[in-house]
């Protein structure tokens, strides 16, 4: 009940702030799935900024499939909503809906993943620097290496998708100009945890028992937790026989830290909503387009960061 009547009054502030009634609002939200611990977080965030400012929240998971995306948005187009967030699983393929979506003049957000499509078809992206994430994980890695001759595995995102290509891209950029570490092997663990370990696993077998892997490089967190699994049960410490250098930053990957099984995470906020939320009021209030991207921040933690401190403050921003 207090929560009720707090979300009402924030709504009612919001709107008066704004000029528009926020409370009124309906929003369609096609999410991917539930892949990892961080797209869980980012369902339960969006689900509490919409209660916050008093939004109707359409929710639909799209169980890693993107014609149930485009099945979902086709439905709140139908049930004429005021606005659709997208987490796109994949980057290409939406102009078609997207068109759809705007004949109706229903303004789309694309929430943490990046498409292909003309800019003109959404009104913006919240997501934050996939390239650059990509980057900080590599930079690290050279300088926690130094001279030393480094083979690494990678574990790529979902096939297609934007974060699989950008932090593939700028993890390169990081080691290119560094002959001493190589990129061993590299296939999709598709952003979980089970195939994370069993990527992992194949990876250790081809290379002989893993005793000349030197890094692992995941694309999210949930696949490092999996490959940690894999490389102790092949009978080799992760952390330091084999570093583990991942992205997100889930309370689960900090338990990892403190124990010394990984080394350094990206950190991709689970609060894409929020921003979001404020693009489109701005925009419904006076018309005015907010920027193509709205940035997100990306920092780094490794072991020095206090990681069971990190893991506390982490628990309640939707883990
Ligand atoms: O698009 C963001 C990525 O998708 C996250 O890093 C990953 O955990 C997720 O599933």
């Amino acid at each position: 009940m207090k929560r009720a009547l707090a979300a009402a009054a924030a709504a009612l502030t919001l709107s008066l702030a704004s000029g528009v009634s926020a409370a009124s609002l309906t929003v369609g939200f096609s999410q991917i799935g539930s892949e990892s611990g961080w797209r869980a977080a980012e369902t339960t965030v969006t689900k509490q900024e919409a209660e916050k400012r008093g939004v109707t929240l359409k929710f639909a998971d799209a169980q890693q499939k993107q014609e149930n995306q485009i099945k979902a948005i086709r439905g709140f187009i139908a049930q004429k909503v005021d606005a659709i967030f997208i987490a796109p699983v994949v980057a290409t393929g939406w102009d078609a809906v997207l068109k759809e979506a705007k004949e109706e003049k229903i303004p789309v957000i694309l929430l943490d993943r990046d498409i292909e499509s003309p800019k003109d078809l959404y009104l913006t992206a919240v997501t934050s620097d996939q390239v650059f994430e990509g980057k900080v994980a590599g930079d690290w890695l050279v300088k926690e290496i130094g001279s030393k001759n480094c083979k690494v595995v990678e574990l790529q995102g979902t096939t297609g998708s934007s974060p699989a290509i950008n932090r593939k891209k700028g993890f390169e950029q990081a080691i290119a100009g560094h002959s001493n570490i190589k990129i061993a092997r590299s296939q999709t663990g598709d952003f979980t945890r089970t195939k994370g370990k069993e990527v992992m696993e194949s990876f250790i077998k081809a290379e002989g028992g893993g005793k000349d892997i030197c890094a692992v490089y995941a694309h999210n967190d949930d696949m490092a937790v999996g490959a940690i699994q894999a490389i102790k049960e092949a009978g080799l410490k992760p952390g330091s026989d084999i570093k583990v250098v991942s992205i997100d930053a889930v309370p689960d990957i900090f338990q990892a830290m403190a124990k010394g099984e990984a080394n350094a995470t990206v950190e991709l906020t689970p609060n894409m909503a929020g921003p979001a939320f404020e693009a489109l009021n701005a925009y419904l209030k006076d018309k005015k387009a907010p920027p193509k991207w709205i940035q997100t921040e990306s920092k780094l933690y490794t072991a020095k960061d206090d990681p069971m401190k990190v893991y506390e403050a982490k628990k309640g921003l939707g883990y």
